[in-house]
């Protein structure tokens, strides 16, 4: 029998394409250090949560709520889901770890898989990854600033061209209250005609209507009434700073009255940021504010503000742009005994390079000198070591420099003092 991988989950290990691990470890130290200087520290939480958490803060009507959860019951008949996604659980962890009493505002990065039961597609996994940030605590809508501004600049640091940043302000609960009514009395009259989707909407949340992918919904919402018309003078008033803020940034932005964003917890600012390479899934990164949620989970009253941005489409994007840095299996020094002897000698040597953090091998595989040395080109090896009877006898080594093909025997002594020097630049 041959097992395969779950649907929607893919392996990610040393290859040519923006799975490779190796570009995965190249985003993930990218953001750390970029989280780093923003002022931000690394939280991590369980994979698997209570599923109520995510019912009360993603909200019952959304579709990940709704259809997307890996559920399941444990021996003890609890209720867990795998995380959808990185918001709730952090608020959760904040609150039970009591995370006000040391520091009230915390800036906390994250990063890890998510999980979502989705038809996969291109830029969509049922095992999906993200890169985090939320910053809690801090009313300021600088605060807004500071978060698109933290995921600007680590796409900026990678290279990234062509992203549109689109956002909007959803205002505060009252505000949507009076217009999701507005928009459930515009569509009341083409209620049939909207999609099962968005008729199962219509009651519970109309304003999810607005995130509908249907071409005929699409048409029917071209004259729908715009949420910025029923926006309070203070919810106005943060959104222009806020825009004015990524203007002197020089964070170019469209207003799109008609983000929404599909995740029940958001109030005023909210943002999307998509990218032309990904397609269908276009977005790639997106966040907002979302004050309420603290408190709602029992917490203190305080507000937060976040976004989370996908790895794959984010790694997709660069490969797409052809940013992602080539990659070379590279060693700095392959050892090839010619017997057992010099085999365990060669391990010795090895040892003590290792220990200064220089990446080296021993060939075990190839018998013949023309193999291993096809094996030390495909390693990208700097420096071949050959140890043979002769070399053992003089307790010496012969050293090739594999960039100018240069070649010497020399003691062992004044290899490992000569050369351990040059390795380790
Ligand atoms: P989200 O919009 O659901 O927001 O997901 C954020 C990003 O995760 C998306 O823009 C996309 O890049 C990626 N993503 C989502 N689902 C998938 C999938 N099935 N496959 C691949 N990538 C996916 C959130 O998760 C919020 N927690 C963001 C946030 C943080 N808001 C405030 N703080």
């Amino acid at each position: 029998m041959k097992f395969t991988r779950a649907k929607g989950a893919f392996d990610i290990y040393p290859e040519d394409s923006w799975k490779s691990s190796l570009h995965w470890q190249y985003v993930e130290s990218e953001y750390r250090k970029v989280a780093f200087t923003y002022g931000y520290n690394e939280i991590r939480t369980p994979i698997f949560e209570k599923t109520d958490l995510f019912v009360r803060c993603v909200g019952e009507a959304s579709d990940i709520v709704s259809k997307e959860m890996y559920t399941f019951e444990d021996k003890g008949s609890r209720s867990l889901t795998l995380r959808p996604e990185g918001t709730a659980p952090v608020l959760r962890a904040y609150i039970e770890n009591q995370l006000q009493q040391n520091k009230k505002a915390q800036k906390l990065f994250y990063m890890g898989p998510y999980f979502r039961y989705d038809r996969p597609q291109a830029g969509r996994y049922r095992q999906f990854h993200q890169f985090g940030a939320e910053a809690i605590g801090i009313n300021d809508p600088m605060q807004d600033v500071e978060i698109i501004d933290l995921l600007c600049e680590f796409y900026r640091r990678l290279g990234l061209k062509d992203l549109t940043v689109l956002i909007n302000s959803i205002g505060d609960f009252s505000t949507r209250e009076k217009y999701s009514a507005a928009l459930r009395e515009f569509l009341r009259s083409s209620y049939h005609q909207l999609s099962e989707d968005s008729q199962k909407r219509f009651e519970k949340n109309p304003m999810r209507i607005l995130d509908s992918k249907d071409k005929q919904d699409q048409l029917l919402l071209e004259h729908a009434p715009s949420i910025s018309q029923f926006l309070d003078e203070q919810s106005k008033e943060k959104f222009n700073f806020i825009t004015n803020q990524l203007n002197r940034l020089g964070i170019t932005y469209k207003i799109d009255p008609r983000l929404v964003r599909g995740l029940d917890y958001y109030n005023e600012m909210v943002f999307e940021i998509t990218s032309d390479v990904l397609g269908a899934q276009s977005t790639i990164g997106a966040g907002g504010r979302y004050d309420p949620l603290l408190k709602m989970l029992g917490g203190p009253d305080l507000p937060a503000v976040g976004f989370a941005t996908g790895i794959e489409r984010l790694l997709i994007t660069l490969e797409g742009q052809k940013l992602l840095p080539m990659q070379k299996d590279h060693i700095t020094c392959y050892f090839i005994p010619m017997n057992e002897h010099a085999k365990t000698i060669s391990f010795d040597i090895c040892k003590k390079l290792r220990g200064k953090n220089i990446r080296c091998e021993v060939n075990l595989q190839s018998k013949k000198m023309q193999k291993a040395m096809q094996q030390a080109n495909g390693l990208d090896a700097q420096f071949v070591v050959i140890i043979g009877e002769e070399e053992i006898a003089g307790q010496e080594v012969t050293v090739k420099d594999m960039h100018n093909g240069e070649q010497q025997r020399l003691s062992l002594d004044r290899f490992l003092n000569e050369y351990t020097k040059k390795m380790e630049n």
